[in-house]
């Protein structure tokens, strides 16, 4: 079992190819020591990622029947998430753990799905072929995701898999180059891609040079140690060591709390951090030329990824300018106000968030936005916020101009749940009626930034970033 996740994995393999990129340069390098690939495989990755599926004709729509693979806590929220959505309908769940198969299988009784449940993968991806099954959604842990996604794809399924793609940057790459070669769909759970709030504050203010040049970037993912503590299990419950090892976990504790440790993910700068240095690039339309990284078991002494992470990246923009981006993921404390993600410009600042209460446009004494009101791309708040402390620490912005900078909100309603839109984008990408808004390639070279960040941190110094970093 481990060497079939090792050689899924792309453990040891040669690869090579090119990346699309919407919005960017195109290139296409290979690597010097990527040469032994075979002339089949690059002439399928030369092939354009797959975005959408062929449209299927308006009045011949059946349900999408769909897949869940690992029903633990993210599972349980996309299930919740997908609900809502007309047209879709879950015939298999997959889990190697009864106790959280059997909970998945009753909620979607609940909501008249008749899903079967499997243990084994194989068989679950051969029940749900059987069964007209078109899509796989995978919410393993990460040391999972490329094994199964791989194994999906080539067995003809699209799939949506959760961030971060693998816990090994191979890992990804086979996941890249499989949704090339198959054609099929493959959409990564990076969900702010289809929030409004973010598609609104991409497009609008910083596409709209509202906030004029960005000179400096940050964001936090600060949450207190209670939502950091050991999870557990009811005792009764435990899988056999066999099970266990079959899936290649070492006991219970770590199979519960994978996040920790370095066999089966990247830890909290991965965990968390993928989701927010995701939008740097995206926001910025740039990649990171270099980052530094500080980072240590301050506190939890039983684990063995950092429980705190600092990092200074350099993004390069496409004018050439630079914009240095401070971000940080603390597992110790809940202070500064949660997380989010800011952009500092000349004119203004945009802080971003899941979060619809903190997400916020400050405005420089200088700027005049009448015009940006007026079209709708901000709203005034009646009672302005006092800027957090941690803004004003990072940002270039003199003390006391930050004390009654202007607040406004950002005009956008979102009433579903955060994963709601992309699934839906996924779905919809599958009926042919809208482009992946997180395809495996772009995913790819977001979450290139985050790898580097603990061999950053292992090394004590600034580590640059080569083209193919960011390359397949
Ligand atoms: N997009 C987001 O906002 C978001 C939020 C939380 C988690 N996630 C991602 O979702 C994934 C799952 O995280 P989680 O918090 O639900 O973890 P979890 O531990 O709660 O759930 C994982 C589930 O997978 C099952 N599992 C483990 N190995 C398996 C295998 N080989 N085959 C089948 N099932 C297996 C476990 O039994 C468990 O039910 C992770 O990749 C995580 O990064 C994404």
């Amino acid at each position: 079992m481990t060497r079939e996740r090792d050689r899924a994995n792309g453990r040891g393999r040669a690869v090579g190819g090119r990346l699309n990129r919407r919005g960017f340069l195109r290139r296409s390098t290979v690597g010097a020591g990527l040469m032994m690939l075979a002339t089949r495989a690059r002439a399928q990755e030369a092939a354009p990622a797959p975005a959408t599926a062929p449209a299927v004709p308006k009045g011949t729509e059946s349900p999408i029947r769909v897949g869940l693979v690992g029903c633990g806590a993210q599972g349980r929220v996309l299930l919740e998430a997908c609900m809502p959505i007309p047209g879709i309908k879950f015939i298999a769940v997959c889990d190697i753990w009864p106790y959280n198969l059997r909970y998945a299988a009753n909620y979607l009784t609940k909501f008249n799905h008749q899903p079967s449940s499997h243990e084994d993968f194989e068989e679950f991806l051969s029940a749900g072929k059987d069964k007209g099954m078109e899509a796989v959604i995978v919410a393993t842990p990460d040391i999972w995701h490329s094994p199964y996604t791989v194994q999906a794809l080539k067995a003809g399924f699209h799939v949506y898999c959760e961030k971060m793609m693998s816990n090994t940057v191979d890992g990804a790459r086979a996941m890249v180059r499989a949704m090339k070669e198959t054609g099929r769909l493959l959409q990564i759970g990076h969900q702010r891609r289809s929030n409004p709030r973010y598609l609104h504050a991409l497009e609008k203010i910083m596409r709209g040079n509202m906030i004029g040049r960005v000179v400096n970037a940050g964001g936090q993912w600060n949450r207190s140690i209670r939502g950091s503590v050991d999870l557990t299990w009811p005792e009764r419950y435990a899988l056999p060591q066999a099970t266990l090892e079959k899936y290649g976990y070492k006991n219970m504790r770590e199979f519960r709390n994978w996040r920790w440790f370095r066999t089966y993910s990247g830890g909290p700068i991965s965990d968390l951090g993928a989701h927010q240095i995701d939008i740097f690039g995206w926001f910025l339309g740039a990649r990171p030329r270099s980052v530094m990284a500080s980072g240590g078991s301050d506190y939890f002494k039983d684990r063995e990824w950092y429980d705190n992470v600092m990092t200074i990246f350099e993004y390069e923009l496409p004018g050439g300018d630079v914009t240095r981006v401070a971000y940080q993921v603390l597992t110790t404390t809940s202070a500064g106000g949660g997380y989010y993600e800011t952009f500092m410009g000349v004119d203004g600042t945009l802080k971003v968030s899941e979060n619809e209460a903190i997400t916020r446009v400050y405005k420089e004494a200088h700027a005049d936005w009448t015009e940006w009101i007026e079209k709708r791309v901000i709203r005034p708040i009646e009672r302005p916020d006092t800027i957090p402390v941690s803004l004003s620490q990072v940002s270039l912005l003199d003390v006391r101009a930050t004390a009654d900078l202007d607040a406004f909100e950002l005009p956008v309603e979102m009433a579903k749940k955060p994963h709601q839109p992309h699934l839906e984008n996924f779905f919809d990408a599958i009926r042919g009626r809208a482009k992946l808004n997180c395809p495996a390639d772009e995913a790819f070279e977001s979450e290139a930034a985050v790898f580097k960040v603990n061999p950053a941190v292992e090394a004590r110094k600034q580590l640059t970033f080569e083209p193919a970093d960011f390359e397949v």
